[in-house]
C-alpha cells in the first residue's frame, strides 16, 4: 500500500506532534498512526523572503512532515484575505461579512498552484493524497494541471452554504470546477452534501459529496479529564468556584462561534431566572484566534464590552458570575473542567462539525453526567439529538435551556447522556480517517 500523503494548510508545530491540539489535528494523527505518511502545507512562518520556497522536512514519529514559509504579501491575501475574510464568513453563511477582493481570489489560486509545485517532486506513484478544508480547494486541480495522477480526495471540515450563497463568491463557478477535480469529496453532514451536490448540478459536474462526520478520540479526553483534576490550576479553580453549578464554553475567539448571543444568553438566565442569581457561574475560554483579520477585532471589542456589563450588573462581594479567558489553556486542564462542569455550553451560529461538544460528553463522569446545550446549527447537532437543542440566535431559548439543565434530574441526565455517549464514541477521529481513506484508496485511478 503506498504512503498516505495529508496536505493542510496549517501543519502541527513540533511540540503539537507530540499532544496536538485542534479537530484537523487530532483527527489526522489518528489517520496517519502506523502507515507511512508525508504530512505537507505552511510552516505558520509569514515571513518567508522566497516566493518559490524550499520545503523544510523533518521526520518525527514515523511521519514525515515537509513546511514552507509565506512571504507577507501571500500571508495576507491567500490566509487573512481570500481564506478567513471571504471564503470563511460565506461558508458560515454571512455573507456581509465577506469583504469581497478579486486580487484575494488571484493569491489564493497562486498559492494553491504554488503547493502543487513544491509537492509535487516530494510523491511517490502510489501515494494516495488526501487534501484538508477550504484553504485548499484548488489544490487538487493544481496537482493534475502538473501531471499528477495519484489518488487525491477532498474533505472539507466547515460548512458547505446553499448555491445562492456560495455564489456570491469571487471566482464561485472557478472554485466548483476545481472542487470537481478530486476523486472523492467528503463534508461533515447530509445538509452540507446537499449544498455542494446542487451547487454542482447546473455546472454539469458528475463527482458527488460524501458524508464523513468528523470525530475525537474519546477514551484519550476522557483520560486527560480524569488526569487534569490532579493538577494545581484545576485545584484553586474547584476552591474559587466551590459546590456551585458551573456552565463551560470552550471556542476559538471566532464570530461563527455565537458568542455575544452566549453572553447575552446568560445575562437573560440571570434576568429572567433569578434563583440562579449568586449561585450559577460561566466560565468561558477563548483563545484569540485570526487577530490580524478585521472582523475578529471587532469581536473581541464586543466581547470585552459585554463581559464587562454583565460582571458590572450581576457580580457580588463574594460572587463572579462570569469567567472570560481569551487564552489558550492546556487541554488536561480544560478536560477536567468540562467534567466538573454542570453544563457545556456549545452554541455556534453555525460550525462544520464542533469537537468541543463532542469532548465535552466525553468527559462525563457516568454516575453524574453534566448536561449539553447545543445549537441546532453545529453539525454535531444531527448526532447528537439527546442534547438540548436552541436556536443559538435567541438568548431567551438558551437562557430557558439553561434553566431546564440546572434543574435536571439525575435520572434524565442518565438517559440523554448515555445516548451521546453511544454517539461519541462509536463515530471517533480514527473512523472518519478510516472510512474516507477507503473509498479513496476505492476510487478508480485517474484517467
Ligand atoms: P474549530 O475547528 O472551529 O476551532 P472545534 O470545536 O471543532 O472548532 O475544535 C476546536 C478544538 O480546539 C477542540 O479540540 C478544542 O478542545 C480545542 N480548543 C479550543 N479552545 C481551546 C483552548 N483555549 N485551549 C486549548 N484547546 C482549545
Ligand atoms: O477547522 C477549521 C479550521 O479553519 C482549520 O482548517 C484550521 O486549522 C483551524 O480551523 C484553526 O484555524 P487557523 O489555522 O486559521 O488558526
Amino acid at each position: 500500500m503506498g504512503r498516505l500523503v495529508v496536505v493542510s494548510n496549517r501543519v502541527p508545530s513540533s511540540k503539537e506532534r507530540v499532544q496536538p491540539a485542534g479537530g484537523l489535528t487530532v483527527g489526522l494523527k489518528d489517520a496517519i498512526k502506523g502507515e507511512p505518511s508525508l504530512w505537507f502545507g505552511w510552516s505558520g512562518n509569514a515571513q518567508g523572503k522566497d516566493d518559490e520556497p524550499r520545503p523544510v522536512i523533518e521526520e518525527q514519529g514515523g511521519t514525515t512532515y515537509a513546511t514552507i514559509d509565506l512571504t507577507p504579501a501571500q500571508h495576507k491575501g491567500f490566509y487573512q484575505g481570500f481564506s478567513n475574510g471571504i471564503l470563511w464568513p460565506v461558508c458560515h453563511y454571512r455573507l456581509a461579512l465577506m469583504s469581497y477582493s478579486r486580487e484575494e481570489l488571484q493569491t489564493y489560486l497562486e498559492v494553491n498552484a504554488l503547493f502543487a509545485r513544491v509537492l509535487k517532486p516530494l510523491l511517490k506513484p502510489d501515494d494516495v493524497i488526501w487534501v484538508q478544508d477550504y484553504q485548499l480547494f484548488t489544490l487538487g486541480e493544481a496537482l493534475r494541471e502538473l501531471g499528477v495522477r495519484n489518488r487525491i480526495g477532498f474533505f472539507l471540515h466547515i460548512p458547505f452554504p446553499p448555491p445562492g450563497l456560495f455564489g456570491a463568491l469571487p471566482g464561485a463557478e472557478q472554485l466548483l470546477r476545481a472542487i470537481g477535480r478530486y476523486d472523492v469529496i467528503g463534508m461533515q453532514t447530509e445538509e452540507d452534501a446537499r449544498n455542494i451536490n446542487a451547487s454542482f448540478e447546473p455546472l454539469g459536474i458528475a463527482v458527488r459529496a460524501g458524508v464523513f462526520p468528523i470525530g475525537i478520540d474519546p477514551q484519550s479526553f476522557l483520560r486527560d479529564a480524569i488526569s487534569g483534576g490532579r493538577s494545581a490550576q484545576v485545584k484553586r479553580f474547584d476552591q474559587a468556584v466551590g459546590d456551585r453549578p458551573l456552565i463551560i464554553g470552550v471556542d476559538r475567539l471566532d464570530y461563527s462561534k455565537g458568542l455575544p448571543e452566549r453572553f447575552h444568553g446568560f445575562d437573560r438566565l440571570l434576568r429572567r431566572f433569578p434563583q440562579h442569581r449568586g449561585k450559577v457561574s460561566f466560565l468561558q475560554v477563548a483563545p484569540v484566534s485570526r487577530g490580524e483579520v478585521q472582523q475578529y477585532r471587532r469581536l473581541r471589542r464586543e466581547l470585552d464590552e459585554l463581559a464587562g456589563r454583565i460582571n458590572g450588573d450581576w457580580a457580588e462581594m463574594d460572587w463572579t458570575p462570569l469567567r472570560y479567558i481569551t487564552r489558550a489553556v492546556p487541554r488536561k486542564v480544560l478536560a477536567s473542567v468540562h467534567r466538573r462542569a454542570n453544563i457545556g455550553l456549545v452554541t455556534p451560529l453555525r460550525d462544520g462539525m464542533n469537537l468541543v461538544a463532542k469532548e465535552y460528553v466525553a468527559a462525563q463522569d457516568p454516575e453524574d453526567p453534566g448536561v449539553l446545550v447545543l445549537s441546532r446549527f453545529a453539525g454535531a447537532a444531527p448526532e447528537l439529538p439527546d442534547a438540548l437543542l436552541v436556536n443559538p440566535y435567541d438568548p431567551d431559548e438558551i437562557a430557558e435551556a439553561l434553566d431546564q439543565a440546572l434543574g435536571m434530574s439525575l435520572s434524565e441526565r442518565k438517559r440523554r447522556w448515555s445516548r451521546m455517549h453511544e454517539a461519541v464514541t462509536s463515530t471517533t477521529a480514527a473512523t472518519w480517517a478510516r472510512d474516507f481513506l477507503q473509498v479513496l484508496r476505492g476510487a478508480p485511478e485517474a484517467a
